[in-house]
């Protein structure tokens, strides 16, 4: 399933648009099914109601590990490398990873878990946390992964909305040279989450934990308790695999839900042609298992292929901005996937942490979460490809599963900071404020799918009208994005960034009116406006606006304060990376924020504003001109 050639591209293409049906179907046929289907799609994008590989059954961890066992089980499915460089790295091959998956799936069976049960994972990048995952996927529970840095809040939330039933976390995690108390944060967020029963506790950081009887366990103690068969649970193709959170424009985030068969399809099909993945390589993606990313592309993606697949539990500049490099040499990885941001950050450090590594094994390199600047696309491709590794800028999003709009490693030719062109099986169109596409080359609009593909989201958790409302009804028989875009002269796609009220903040999505309700739950605000603004390393940052009548003469505490509010509601991530306090904020006589002129504000561009005879006050511009000016 392969393609090899721009000509095979376009072609393929072609046939993916004309027949998408056989075209979806023939790859289909590249997995393990205990049944076929009787219909490859239905459709219907006003409900919506998207049915893929109808009447199939399943098991995607058959996919991931049994069909690999007999000629590949000595192989290396995942190598893990930890925080710290001093510590052992830990193999793992097919036959041990199917071995602990099948143990620890009879120990959620054992714990009450079964088919179609919510289990929240909370857990640092360990193997284990790829054991879980599997593990729920092997009996056919639904996994909802928390990413380690959300708040014990956040976490409740995610919880509840889900009715999850189990918890699988850690005593900790490492990050550089912090620690992170993961049992004490699910202990603090259980206390509003009455439909946990069980709390599945593995020892990694080694820090005091309080067990409670009844409800907690630790991993270690169960897994003797259990043998290692297990046979999958068979699973209709359009059963839930997993539902992840993300934000969008409202304050509360949205599970977003994807199936088993179309996911698995679609995960391990890009994953296979986009970095043109070759038997036993290396792969090594630099996202957390938390995100999307990790999803398909450190555990589904890889798995379903055979690959192999490596986990980093740490960050890029522990203990110096040399360890990725480090690691891909100790590694031998051959192709690198991570996130501009990162790569920012390290651009940052010049070439000395590149001197003396040799990363000769690399051959592929791929970006993905943001679009990646003209600057460090050339860093990448010249000092850490050395101009021989093709980039892969990818395109998608937490609702489409996997890639979509991207190069393919040695078969589209690149040009900095583009997507390029769409994969097989996906339809974009560029679409005006109404809804009228925008045909034609050299334009900008809105970025929309015309037509299904088999990784799409099916639903959000509880609320498929929310589901329609975000992604469905904005334009008529259209999946909205969210993005904007630019095709240029050559038919190539640029995402030019989002056009609703999500800010990315280091790959990472973000609502503003998350971050809003967030600042308002602290005493002393009133009321506050948050923007995204252009930064340099995170790609954007946060930048918060609030009134805050009472303030003290120590401005430094009261922000303090206020960022300590937001990690506990949220979590680190959310933190604004500046807070002007204003007396009133730019509202229209309706009362609606005119956000417009706080983003240029926050961008520092006041030159011009455009029309603010329409505020209900419009001095209050001048102060926050001035104040914004002083932080
Ligand atoms: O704005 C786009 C941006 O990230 C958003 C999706 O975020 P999330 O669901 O968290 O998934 C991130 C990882 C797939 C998109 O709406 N985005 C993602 N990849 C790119 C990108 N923007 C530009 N270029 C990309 N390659």
């Amino acid at each position: 399933m392969q393609i090899n050639s721009f000509k095979q591209y376009q072609e393929t293409y072609k046939k993916s648009v004309e027949q998408p049906e056989e075209f979806w179907s023939g790859i289909a046929e590249n997995f393990l099914w205990k049944q076929k289907w009787n219909n490859v799609l239905s459709w219907n994008f006003n409900e919506p109601d998207i049915k893929w590989f109808e009447g199939a059954k399943l098991n995607i961890t058959d996919n991931c590990l049994d069909r690999h066992l007999i000629e590949n089980g000595d192989k290396a499915a995942i190598i893990w490398e930890p925080n710290d460089p001093e510590k052992d790295s830990i193999t793992l091959t097919y036959r041990v990873l199917h071995d602990r998956v099948c143990r620890f799936a009879n120990v959620l069976k054992k714990n009450g878990a079964k088919k179609g049960d919510r289990i929240c994972i909370y857990m640092p990048m360990v193997p284990e946390l790829a054991i879980a995952v599997l593990a729920c996927a092997r009996i056919g529970a639904i996994h909802s992964v928390v990413f380690g840095g959300f708040s014990a809040k956040s976490i409740a939330d995610r919880i509840n909305d889900a009715a999850c039933k189990l918890v699988i976390t850690a005593d900790g995690a490492f990050r550089g040279t912090k620690q992170i108390q993961l049992k004490e944060v699910i202990d603090d967020a259980l206390i509003g989450c009455p439909t946990i029963e069980k709390v599945i506790v593995l020892t990694h950081t080694r820090t005091p934990v309080s067990m409670l009887k009844g409800r907690d366990c630790w991993w270690e103690d169960e897994i003797k308790l259990v043998d290692a068969n297990c046979q999958a649970e068979e699973m209709d193709a359009e059963d839930v695999l997993f539902v992840l959170y993300t934000s969008g424009s409202t304050g509360k985030p949205k599970g977003v839900v994807h199936t088993c068969g179309g996911y698995m399809v679609y995960a391990g099909y890009t994953f296979s042609n986009v970095f043109n993945y070759q038997p036993n390589e290396v792969f090594f993606c630099t996202a957390d298992i938390g995100w999307i990313t990790g999803h398909s592309y450190i555990v589904y993606g890889p798995l379903s292929q055979g690959a192999t697949t490596l986990m980093f539990e740490g960050i890029p500049t522990y203990p110096d901005a040399s360890r990725l490099w480090e690691i891909v040499e100790k590694h031998k990885v051959n192709i690198l996937y991570t996130a501009p941001t990162a790569i920012r950050s390290l651009m940052g450090f010049g070439l000395e942490p590149l001197n003396g590594v040799d990363l000769s094994s690399l051959r592929v390199l791929g970006s993905v979460g943001e679009p990646i600047n003209e600057e460090a696309w050339h860093w990448l491709d010249e000092e850490v490809g050395k101009k021989n590794c093709p980039i892969v800028d990818t395109w998608w999003q937490t609702e489409t599963g996997g890639i979509m709009i991207s190069p393919i490693a040695f078969v589209t030719p690149t040009k900095p900071s583009f997507a390029t062109l769409p994969l097989p099986g996906i339809q974009p169109i560029l679409v005006d404020e109404n809804g009228n596409e925008i045909s034609g080359n050299g334009v900008n609009g809105n970025l929309c799918i015309k037509f299904p593909w088999p990784g799409m989201l099916r639903t959000t958790y509880g609320d498929h009208e929310r589901c329609k409302l975000t992604y469905f009804s904005t334009y008529e028989n259209l999946y909205f994005t969210g993005d904007g875009c630019l095709r240029d002269e050559d038919g190539y796609y640029r995402i030019t960034g989002r056009v609703d009220d999500v800010i990315n903040v280091s790959g990472h999505r973000i609502g503003t009116a998350e971050v809003e309700n967030a600042l308002n739950m602290h005493a002393g605000v009133v009321e506050s406006a948050v923007v995204g603004y252009p930064h340099e390393v995170k790609g954007q940052g946060i930048y918060a606006f609030i009134i805050y009548p009472s303030l003290s003469k120590d401005e430094d505490l009261t922000r303090k304060d206020i960022l300590q509010t937001v990690t506990r509601v949220i979590g680190a991530i959310a933190k604004p990376d500046k807070i002007v306090f204003v007396s009133g904020l730019p509202k229209t006589r309706s009362g609606k924020i005119m956000r417009r002129i706080l983003r240029k504000v926050a961008e520092g561009d006041t030159t011009n504003l455009g029309d603010i005879s329409t505020l209900l006050d419009p001095a209050v511009v001048q102060e926050i001109i001035e104040k914004s000016g002083k932080i």
